[in-house]
């Protein structure tokens, strides 16, 4: 192996553990929704693009999965059986090649509660199990190794808050660049043109010829960053509810100032034109996938929703105290104003993209 640099997160990028009644495990039924609309699109994708005359060069004829920023489970192995699903159907319609072994790996942060995910393992699998620990945006696995990458509501998470905006101190004042100013943006950015290249560059390594990519992205349309949306709400809200802890006097303004999300919403012609420049693989599709409505939560379910997320990094920053009640203005003030959960705010888009590794037709 040579010799690779792994640049693990130190931030709690990663989501709120365990099973209890605030645990992304019971909090992430909205990212369920997300990949069931897009299930028949990977069915289509996989019929159309996977080659199964590889892995050639695998005398186990396994076919190996990654589902990057997996979390703690369950959607995760949702996600895993609609890629084997098609990929079965496809080997058994062919008659001639052997249906495959199934090994999946799931990747997620050192930090990530993968003892959870474990225990919850569904008893009916049939596919061998392991854990890729570390972060997404560096080298995982060896050169041509991975048949499947699959990632969905991960990569807005970058790797980190770009350095000028610490450095700089421009965003004083918000938690976000959604509403800020235009050089805030410009270098939230630059940092997701970073870290998606590198997760590009990673992949194209460690997917064989012909290897397949599906991900979820969030993002926004084209010419639309700016509007008022639900994440946008979502952050200022947030931050007003930090600002009320400043009024309280339970923390300083200076902490505040130095609070970033690590957060970035391509859109399209972003990702198209990022995914182009890197030059490894041939776009299958990019289409918007429709998604549900938040307000079905309602403000409790949508608060816990947010704290299962966004909880671990209010805790690193604030500490668990103050983070718990933030979380409790939060479901004040949706409790308070509950047009903001009208879906009108919450519509907005998650991108489906289907990549396939150059190499083999
Ligand atoms: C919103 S969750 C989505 C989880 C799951 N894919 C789903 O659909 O429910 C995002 C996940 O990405 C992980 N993540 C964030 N940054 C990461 C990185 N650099 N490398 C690996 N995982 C990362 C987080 O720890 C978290 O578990």
């Amino acid at each position: 192996m040579e010799e690779k640099k792994f640049s693990e997160t130190s931030r709690k990028h990663y989501m709120k553990g365990g099973d209890g009644p605030d645990s992304y495990a019971r909090n992430s039924e909205y990212q369920k929704q997300v990949l069931i609309s897009a299930e028949d699109l990977i069915h289509q994708q996989i019929d159309e693009h996977l080659n199964i005359q590889i892995p050639r060069f695998d005398p186990q004829n396994t076919f190996r999965i990654a589902d990057f920023g997996c979390s703690i489970g369950p959607n995760t192995f949702y996600a895993v059986e609609n890629i084997i699903s098609p990929v079965k159907n496809k080997y058994e319609k062919s008659n001639q090649n052997q249906t495959p072994d199934f090994q999946v790996f799931f990747n997620d942060l050192v930090g990530n509660d993968f003892n959870t995910l474990f225990r919850n393992l569904p008893s009916n699998r049939k596919y061998f199990v392991a854990a890729a620990p570390g972060s997404f945006y560096d080298h995982l696995f060896p050169k041509k190794s991975i048949n499947f990458a699959h990632s969905s509501i991960a990569l807005q998470w970058l790797s980190k808050i770009p350095k000028e905006v610490i450095r700089r101190g421009i965003s004083k004042g918000r938690i976000h660049y959604l509403g800020g100013e235009k050089e805030v943006k410009e270098a939230y950015a630059a940092q997701h043109e970073e870290d998606f290249g590198r997760f590009l560059n990673a992949r194209a390594d460690e997917l064989v010829d012909g290897g397949l990519m599906a991900l979820h992205m969030v993002g926004f349309a084209d010419g639309d960053a700016f509007s008022l949306s639900g994440i946008q709400i979502e952050y200022e809200i947030l931050q007003s509810c930090l600002e009320d802890m400043v009024e309280l006097g339970k923390i300083t303004k200076e902490k505040v100032d130095s609070f970033n999300l690590p957060h970035y919403f391509p859109s399209e012609s972003e990702l198209k034109a990022l995914i182009e420049a890197n030059g490894s693989f041939c776009i299958g599709k990019i289409a918007k996938l429709a998604l549900p409505a938040r307000s079905k939560l309602g403000p409790k379910g949508l608060t816990l929703q947010i704290k299962a997320t966004l909880g671990m990094l209010f805790e690193e920053h604030f500490g668990n105290e103050v983070a718990e009640e933030v979380f409790k203005l939060f479901l004040d003030k949706l409790v308070e104003r509950p047009a903001l959960l009208d879906h009108k705010y919450w519509e907005h888009t998650i991108y489906f993209v289907f990549l396939k590794r150059k190499g083999v037709n």
